[in-house]
C-alpha cells in the first residue's frame, strides 16, 4: 500500500502575494511629442464635428419619429419637447403629438388636461373631427401640439374593433406631413396598440435608454415589436437612434453603462448623451421646454446638439 500523503495546504489568500517581492520598474519616459488622440465623447467614440443646420426655405413632407421605450421614466417626453423646440430654434417647424393617456407632453407645454376642449382621442375616433381642430400653440415659436388626456386610454380598447386599426394614426396625422418638416410622437411606456400606430406612422424611432443598469432589459423585445411592424405595417421604418439620457459621468457605473450600450447598439447610439440635471423636472414645472427656461443650461445646448446630430442622420436634410 503506498503511504498515504497528504496535498500541500492550499495558500493561505494574500500569503503568496505578500511574499513575492515587488519588481521595481522603470518609470516610462515621457513622450516628446504629444500624441495627438481624436478627442472621446462620452459615449467612448471620437466626437464628430456636427455642422451647423442648414436653414430651410420651405416647409413641409414632414420626417415623422416616435419616441419608443415601454419603460417609463427613460426620459421619452422630455426628449420629445426638447428635441421639437431645438428643431424649431433652427428654423424647422415642428408637431408634437401626445400618445401617452398620460398627457405628460401637453401638461410639461403648460396644458391643463381638464380644459381641453378636443384631443387626439376626438380626431382618432371621430371621423368629423380634423387635424386643424385639435392642434393648438405650444408657447413655442414654430412648435405645434396635439394634446391629449386620459380619455386617450379608451381608444386603445376602442381601436380593437376599427377597420385597419393599426393604421389610425397614419390616417390622421397624414394632412400634416406637407405643413410640417419634423413630427415627433410620444409614446405611452407600453408596445399595445397605440404604440404600434405610432409606429407605423412613423418613417424613425429613436429609443431614450436611461444609463442606469438594467437600461438593456426590454430592449429586445421593443426590436421585436418595431422589427414586426416593419416586416407587416410599415416597410420605410428603421431606427434613427439610441439616446442615453440620464447620465453620469462622472461615476464609473454611468461609464460602464454607456460602454455595453455601446457595444450592444453601435453606431446606432447618439454621439450625442443627456446628463442628469435637475433643470429637467424645474423646466417641466414652468411648463416649457428647457431650451427657453434655462437656454444656456448643459441640457439646454445637449439637445441642441441632438437636433444637430438627427438632422445628420435624417435622409434629405
Ligand atoms: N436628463 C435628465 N436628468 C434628470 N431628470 C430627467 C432627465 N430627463 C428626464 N428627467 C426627469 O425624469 C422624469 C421622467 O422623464 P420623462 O421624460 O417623463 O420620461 P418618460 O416619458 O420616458 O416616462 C421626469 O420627471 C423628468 O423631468
Ligand atoms: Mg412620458
Amino acid at each position: 500500500m503506498p503511504p498515504l500523503v497528504r496535498p500541500p495546504a492550499p495558500p493561505t489568500p494574500g500569503a503568496t502575494e505578500m511574499s513575492e517581492p515587488i519588481p521595481f520598474r522603470k518609470p516610462e519616459p515621457e513622450p516628446l511629442v504629444a500624441k495627438v488622440e481624436p478627442e472621446l465623447g462620452p459615449t467612448g467614440r471620437p466626437m464628430p464635428v456636427l455642422p451647423e443646420p442648414k436653414p430651410v426655405t420651405e416647409h413641409g413632407q414632414a420626417r415623422v419619429v416616435s419616441m419608443c421605450n415601454q419603460k417609463g421614466g427613460v426620459g421619452k417626453t422630455t426628449t420629445t419637447i426638447n428635441l421639437g423646440a431645438a428643431l424649431a430654434e433652427y428654423g424647422r417647424k415642428v408637431l408634437l403629438v401626445d400618445f401617452d393617456p398620460q398627457g405628460s407632453l401637453s401638461v410639461g407645454l403648460g396644458l391643463n388636461p381638464h380644459e381641453m376642449d378636443l384631443t387626439i382621442y376626438n380626431l382618432l375616433m371621430e371621423r368629423d373631427v380634423r387635424l386643424e381642430d385639435v392642434v393648438v400653440p405650444s408657447g413655442v415659436p414654430g412648435m405645434d401640439l396635439l394634446p391629449s388626456n386620459i380619455d386617450l386610454s379608451a381608444a386603445e380598447v376602442q381601436l380593437v374593433h376599427e377597420v385597419a386599426r393599426e393604421q389610425t394614426l397614419a390616417r390622421v396625422l397624414a394632412p400634416a406631413l406637407e405643413d410640417y418638416d419634423v413630427i415627433l410622437i410620444d409614446c405611452q411606456p407600453s408596445l399595445g396598440l397605440l404604440t404600434v400606430n405610432a409606429l407605423t406612422a412613423s418613417h424613425g424611432v429613436i429609443v431614450p435608454l436611461e444609463c442606469e443598469y438594467f437600461a438593456l432589459r426590454g430592449v429586445a423585445l421593443l426590436k421585436t415589436t418595431i422589427d414586426k411592424v416593419r416586416e407587416r405595417l410599415n416597410p420605410r421604418l428603421e431606427i434613427d437612434g439610441v439616446l442615453g439620457t440620464m447620465f453620469d459621468g462622472r461615476t464609473l457605473h454611468g461609464r460602464e453603462v454607456m460602454e455595453r450600450l455601446v457595444q450592444a447598439w453601435g453606431d446606432t447610439v447618439f454621439h450625442t448623451v443627456i446628463r442628469r440635471t435637475v433643470k429637467f423636472s424645474d423646466s417641466t414645472v414652468a411648463g416649457e421646454p428647457i431650451t427657453s427656461y434655462a437656454s444656456s443650461s448643459t441640457g439646454a445646448e445637449s439637445y441642441r446638439q441632438l437636433a444637430k446630430e438627427v438632422l445628420v442622420r435624417w435622409p434629405d436634410e
